[in-house]
């Protein structure tokens, strides 16, 4: 690695944990400042006469609008080059496109399908890459679910091994075991957060993905287990937070028919979590978008529901991270 090449956001796994403690931390420090109306100096007009390039392959809602949204908050320019737009994958290789557009812009955010694009990407750019969902990783999504567990649960008293106050929290995920859950799986036993992954037999963690969430915890003091299980009350015991995603993600849809009888009865109800015996305050997450199959209405629209805080997080988690990666050139503090 050339001492000028800048660093990459490609998953959770990229940071130590005090580099995330601070990301999440950084995010909700900026939440309240322009909430009340400011902007932090260090962040004003920081990418001003800037452009950040949004290289997206597949739909998006909460992704494109919150890094829009938090380039514009920078005052720089956002621009999104949606798959029909550019020459990549019909006329041009993703290492012309690479070298290309890292040479007009300050940043390429982007969503792909194999973790292989984005690495490409980032391994020919000349400008921070940020990863906006691929099939493994979507570490923007888990600053904005740490970052609305951190808000949700700051009251708890903490041991203060863990400066996010979660040590000693308990994650059930119950449904599929896709990107979204690996970068939680990650950021989890980095921040000493245990994590039970309930999941229909055959559709558990890959081996290389438990290598890389194992590898995630090496090192940390009190890292947080990772339990899998394919009953989903054994998840949900003793749990602080339930979550789940859609059973089908981006590029699976040939799969919908079998995914849907595979997992009949793993969707979240309040049902779900009596009888697996939840924790008595347990909370409910989902980054989005949810499908009524994953879980019921009623635990969805509940007091419980910790959900469109959450999509709106996603705003100033784009922020921290254009300000870690981008403003202060992967300096993270
Ligand atoms: N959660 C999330 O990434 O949503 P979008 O696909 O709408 O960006
Ligand atoms: N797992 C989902 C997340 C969407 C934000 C997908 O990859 O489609």
């Amino acid at each position: 690695v050339s001492p000028f090449a800048p660093r990459h956001f490609l998953s959770i796994a990229d940071l130590t944990p005090a580099e995330f403690t601070a990301l999440v931390r950084n995010a909700s420090q900026h939440k309240k400042t322009i909430k009340s109306g400011s902007v932090p100096r260090n962040l004003l007009g920081a990418l001003s006469g800037k452009t950040v390039a949004m290289m997206f392959s597949k739909r998006s809602t909460r992704t494109r609008i919150s890094t829009e949204g938090a380039v514009a908050q920078l005052g720089g320019q956002p621009m999104f080059l949606g798959k029909d737009d550019i020459q990549l994958g019909v006329n041009e290789s993703l290492y012309d496109t690479a070298v290309v557009v890292s040479s007009m812009v300050s940043c390429i955010v982007a969503r792909v399908g194999k973790h292989q694009e984005v690495a490409d990407l980032a391994k020919h750019s000349t400008v921070p890459v940020i990863n906006a969902l691929c099939d493994s990783f979507h570490p923007l999504q888990i600053v904005a679910d740490f970052l609305t567990i951190h808000e949700t649960f700051s009251a708890r008293p903490t041991a203060g091994l863990n400066s996010l106050g979660m040590e000693g929290m308990k994650i059930a995920w119950v449904g599929d075991a896709n990107n979204v859950l690996f970068d939680m799986a990650i950021a989890a036993a980095k921040m000493g957060v245990d994590l039970a992954v309930a999941t229909p037999k055959g559709y558990e963690i890959p081996s290389t993905m438990l290598e890389i969430i194992k590898q995630a915890g090496a090192g940390v003091k009190s890292p947080g287990k990772l339990i899998q299980t394919n009953v989903p009350e054994e998840a949900v015991k003793d749990a602080d937070v339930l979550v789940t995603d859609t059973w089908v993600s981006m590029g699976q849809e040939e799969e919908t028919i079998k995914r849907m009888k595979a997992f009949e009865g793993f969707q979240i109800t309040s049902e779900l979590a009596q009888r697996g015996g939840a924790k008595k305050d347990w909370k409910f997450m989902h980054c989005l978008p949810r499908h009524p199959e994953e879980v019921s209405d009623e635990v969805f629209y509940s007091r419980r529901s910790l959900v469109f805080p959450e999509a709106e997080n996603r705003l100033w988690a784009a922020i921290s991270a254009l300000e870690g990666f981008v403003v202060n050139k992967g300096k993270i503090e």
